[in-house]
């Protein structure tokens, strides 16, 4: 454990070094083993309708974004994981963009693209520090991978690269948990998946996933508001042994009020609305809300 924060004064100056030495001590204490998993971890986050969450994409960029005709039919996927999004970007006949650090994912998402005929670029980068040869209309970062960034810095330079990375008056969209679920008091949090739940899956191996995604004595760090996640998998397909792989990971959900402070830090983006859901048309946010959509306009 680090030194605390009243011991002397030069803690506030060495903050963001301290919390970069425990980045790299998580790194190297844990692996990507979760998302390496790239198709258990595909049949454990299937269970959304991936068309309709791209027609509330479409339709933040058509509400609030303004890019000339000719341009507007570009996306990137931020953290894309799977890169489902992309791939029906891609569908719809938009150049897509895909971008995640794991290799893994990647190759996977690209998989993905070949047995759905579609084109999909792919980058494989950290989303705080990347930019694009050439922008896109429209970006999102979804399904809270946003708690990846676990430091102030690590949102500013995210939210600048995904900037750069857009036309200008396009439109990026974060889908956030709702705030009022952010201390996490209901876990642990798990749940099964089959892969003959979902019809993508027909006519491949059975495959049974069971997630655990945070751990009831997951140990959270009130200075640097981050969680140490426990993730797990156990993994059950046709003809295999039962695999399970588990790590522990850094992650870091936020508050509205100082998510829209990193956002006017940033001086990155024009307007924002917040939304609680990604409904056409889509409710406010409010203390009822399902989740925390954030739409920014470059
Ligand atoms: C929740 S998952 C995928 C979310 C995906 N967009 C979806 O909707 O299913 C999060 C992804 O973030 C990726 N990731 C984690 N840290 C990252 C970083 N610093 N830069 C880019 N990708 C990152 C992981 O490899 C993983 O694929």
């Amino acid at each position: 454990m680090g030194r605390r924060p009243d011991d002397d004064s030069s803690f506030l100056l060495s903050w963001p070094l301290i919390e970069l030495e425990r980045r790299i001590e998580f790194a190297l204490v844990t692996s990507p083993e979760f998302y390496a998993n790239a198709r258990a971890y595909d049949i454990a986050f299937s269970d959304r309708d991936f068309a309709d969450e791209c027609n509330f994409l479409e339709w933040c960029l058509r509400t609030h974004g303004c890019v000339a005709a000719d341009d507007s039919r570009s996306f990137i996927e931020l953290a894309c994981g799977p890169a489902r999004h992309a791939r029906e970007f891609a569908r719809r006949g938009w150049r897509a963009v895909a971008l995640d650090l794991s290799p893994d994912m990647l190759d996977y998402a690209r998989q993905g693209a070949i047995r759905d005929g579609v084109l999909l670029e792919t980058v494989a980068a950290d989303m705080a520090d990347f930019t694009l040869d050439r922008p896109v209309a429209l970006a999102a970062n979804l399904m809270e991978s946003l708690s990846h960034m676990v430091t102030n810095e690590q949102v500013v330079a995210h939210l600048r690269s995904v900037s750069r990375s857009l036309l200008p008056g396009g439109v990026f969209v974060i889908e956030m948990a709702h705030p009022s679920t952010i201390w996490r008091d209901n876990l642990p949090n798990v749940w099964s998946s089959r892969s003959t739940d979902v019809p993508y899956f027909a006519g491949e191996p059975y495959t049974e996933v069971d997630v655990l995604f945070g751990a009831a004595d997951d140990p959270y760090d009130w200075i640097t508001q981050q969680w140490l996640v426990t993730a797990r998998l156990t993994i059950r397909e046709s003809g295999q042994p039962e695999r399970v792989v588990e790590h522990r990971h850094p992650h870091r959900w936020y508050q509205a009020q100082e998510l829209r402070a990193l956002i006017e830090l940033s001086g990155a983006f024009s307007k924002v609305w917040w939304y609680g859901d990604m409904l056409i048309p889509p409710p406010p946010l409010d203390n009822d809300a399902e989740r925390m959509m954030v739409v920014l306009r470059k």
